[in-house]
Parts: structure tokens; C-alpha cells; sequence
């Protein structure tokens, strides 16, 4: 696998390379510091090198099979091609199902806290965010605390497994809790599993497997993006367990779920049929990136406190009892010149958070680590 040099890096055009000036290392948004894999690469070279940009939809159910391979391989779910559709994000996804299974004014759960852009997918569309806070210790689903934001208007819960940014595997007890809301309250569920390759401890558990109360309300969706280190590509799959929702949206008119272009799903396709060593390398050396962090700040920084991640490449970082805690994300910007993710975006409790990224090169991680505790004086 190529780690990437400064020089590489900085020349990149993402937004994680080009958000900050140049002299601030960036740890905020979840893209990874190493490059995608060759055999991925190479399919996207194979299409420039052809001049090959015209139409090409080909391969689509040869993606909704990897996919349904992949996860049968590593997740020990086969899901059912017939029902799965493509979109140009998991986000993209996650929106078009809402407003296939929602109202205007109807109530959708998040648990918080929770990645950022949920939020504006719930309310961008009419719909009120359900905000139910996980427990502080642990990260856990707190049932009672679910149970009583639910109301006659709520009809769906947005849910996040693995947990951005906590990196919690919710266990079978806390999803059997969800499932039993879900089925009392007659609620869909869309999952999204996106995180669902990078797992430091345990097993990745897709909802539809953990609990027979989501049979038939269930929207799973998924994407190589995450797992490959190819976002910018934007292909996402999606299955429809709930039916209704997968009418709806079936009944829309034929290109309202937009459509990734040809080297996107030629990418996916790689990415979920050839490139397992890749993901189990950086896999590997993010488990490092991350116990390095615990090492670091257990010895260098313990006022910083964390629970350490089960999976993810996210370290979801509390600052209260650092004299940064106020604002942890600016005060890194401003005096350690790191750019983090501050922890108010993902909900209005977590101010004295900060969310950093862990897939990077050991080299960029102590450079940020040192920035870090330069911050913290
Ligand atoms: C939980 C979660 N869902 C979705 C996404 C974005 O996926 P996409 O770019 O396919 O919309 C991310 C990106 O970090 C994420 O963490």
C-alpha cells in the first residue's frame, strides 16, 4: 500500500488537502492519507487510456453481485440483488429513502451524537430530527431515553452501524432494543453501514442479521467509498427490505436516483472483487494508527479522554477537562495549526468534542498528535 508524502498530499485537490492553509495538517473528513488500490487505479487509467467516456451501464448487476458477495464474505449477509438500486451516495441514499418513507413534519430518530450531515438530511426535507443522545459512558442506547422521544408523528430512525463518529458496534442487546421500538411504533430503519469494513474489535453486525423484529422495515446501504478510499467517485448500493419505500422510489421517474458514471462502478466492481489485501493492510495499520493515539495520550495528554474505537478510522475526542474545552477544533486550528472536526456538528451537547481521522501514516498521525498537545500547552 503507498502512504502518501507531504509533498503528495499537499498537492492533492481534495477537501481534506485543500480546505486549510498550507502549513495546517489536516485531520478532519473522513477520506484516508493512503492512495486507493492499484487495481483500482488502474481501472480508472484503463478508461482514460481508451478514451472510453461515452455511455456504458453494463456493469451495474455485476456490482449489485459483488456487493452481495462481499457481504456475504465478510459479513455473513447475502442480500438480494433484486432488491438493491444504485445511488450516487450513500447520503444520496439515505435522503431519497427518507422522503420515500416520510412527511413533511413527521419525526425521524438520530442518535446523537451523530455524523453531521444527517441532520440537514432529516430536516432539508420537512422532516424533525428525533434526537436521542447516547449515553455518555460507553456510547450505549439507552432505551428508556428512546422510548420516550417517540411520538404518534414518528415513522422512521436514521441509524449509523458502525457508529460515526463514537466507532461503537452496537451490541445485539442495544439493537434488539431499536428492533422492539421499531416494530411497536411500526418504524423503518435505514442503516447505514457504510463503516461496516473497519472493525478493530469484534464484528461488524448489519441490522438486518442481529434482530427478525427488522425484517420488512429495513433499508441497508452500503459503498466502496469508504472502504477503497474513492469518495470522490460518489456510487453507493442500496437494499430495500422495507417495500414500500422501495415502490416508492421504483415509481419515480427512471433517473430521479441520478447515476455514478461507468468508472465509478468499474471502481466498485474492483474494489469489492480484488482488492481484499489492500482493505486488510490498511485495516491493519489503522488498528496501529489508533492504539499509537491511545498510547500517545494516555502517557503525553490522559487529561484528553476517549473510549477507544471498536471500528472506524475516527477518534472521537473529549476535551472537557483540558483547558481547550471551550472550543478544542478552533483552539487546534489556531494555536496547533490542526484541523479537526469540532464536535458541535455533530450535536448541540458535544462542544467539548473533536472528531480526528486515524487513516494516515504514522508520520502524519505524530504530526498531529504533536500539534495537538502544542494546543494543549
Ligand atoms: C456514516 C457515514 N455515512 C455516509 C458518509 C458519506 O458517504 P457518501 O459520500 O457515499 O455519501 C460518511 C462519510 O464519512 C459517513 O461517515
Amino acid at each position: 500500500m503507498q502512504e502518501l508524502s507531504y509533498e503528495k498530499a499537499r498537492s492533492r485537490q481534495s477537501y481534506k488537502w485543500k480546505l486549510y492553509d498550507p502549513d495546517v495538517m489536516p485531520s478532519h473528513v473522513a477520506d484516508m492519507d493512503f492512495d486507493p488500490p492499484e487495481a483500482v487505479l488502474d481501472v480508472i487509467r484503463g478508461f482514460l487510456d481508451r478514451g472510453d467516456l461515452g455511455y456504458n451501464f453494463f456493469r451495474i448487476p455485476d456490482v449489485f453481485q459483488a456487493f452481495s458477495d462481499w457481504q456475504d464474505r465478510h459479513h455473513g449477509w447475502r442480500p438480494d440483488t433484486d432488491r438493491m438500486r444504485s445511488f450516487t451516495s450513500v447520503l444520496h441514499a439515505v435522503e431519497m429513502s427518507l422522503m420515500a418513507c416520510t412527511d413533511p413534519g413527521d419525526g425521524v430518530v438520530l442518535f446523537t451524537p451523530s455524523y453531521h450531515p444527517f441532520f440537514d438530511s432529516i430536516t432539508g426535507g420537512g422532516r424533525r430530527c428525533v434526537e436521542v443522545q447516547l449515553e455518555r459512558e460507553g456510547w450505549r442506547i439507552n432505551a428508556e431515553r428512546l422510548e420516550a422521544a417517540i411520538d404518534s408523528t414518528t415513522r422512521a430512525i436514521l441509524f449509523c452501524q458502525p457508529h460515526n463518529p463514537t466507532g461503537r458496534i452496537f451490541d445485539e442487546d442495544e439493537l434488539a432494543i431499536v428492533a422492539d421500538v421499531a416494530q411497536r411504533h411500526d418504524l423503518v430503519v435505514i442503516s447505514d453501514e457504510i463503516w461496516g469494513d473497519f472493525i478493530h474489535e469484534g464484528a461488524h453486525r448489519p441490522l438486518t442479521l442481529s434482530d427478525d423484529r427488522f425484517a420488512g422495515r429495513l433499508v441497508t446501504m452500503s459503498s466502496a467509498s469508504k472502504s477503497f478510499n474513492v469518495a470522490g467517485l460518489h456510487c453507493c448500493v442500496a437494499h430495500f427490505d422495507h417495500a414500500p419505500t422501495l415502490d416508492y422510489l421504483d415509481g419515480l421517474p427512471p433517473r430521479a436516483r441520478g447515476m455514478s458514471t461507468p468508472m465509478s462502478f468499474a471502481a466498485a466492481l474492483a474494489a469489492w472483487t480484488e482488492c481484499q489485501d489492500w482493505l486488510d493492510g490498511v485495516a491493519a495499520e489503522i488498528t496501529d494508527r489508533r492504539n499509537h493515539l491511545a498510547a500517545r495520550l494516555a502517557s503525553e495528554a490522559p487529561q484528553v479522554r476517549w473510549d477507544l474505537p471498536e471500528a472506524t478510522y475516527l477518534a472521537w475526542l473529549d476535551f472537557s477537562d483540558t483547558s481547550i474545552a471551550d472550543d478544542p477544533a478552533g483552539h487546534a486550528l489556531e494555536r496547533g495549526r490542526l484541523g479537526m472536526d469540532p464536535g458541535l456538528v455533530f450535536g448541540a451537547q458535544y462542544g467539548t468534542f473533536a472528531r480526528m481521522n486515524l487513516a494516515t501514516t504514522q508520520e502524519f498521525l505524530d504530526d498531529a498528535i504533536d500539534r495537538l498537545l502544542r494546543t494543549l500547552g
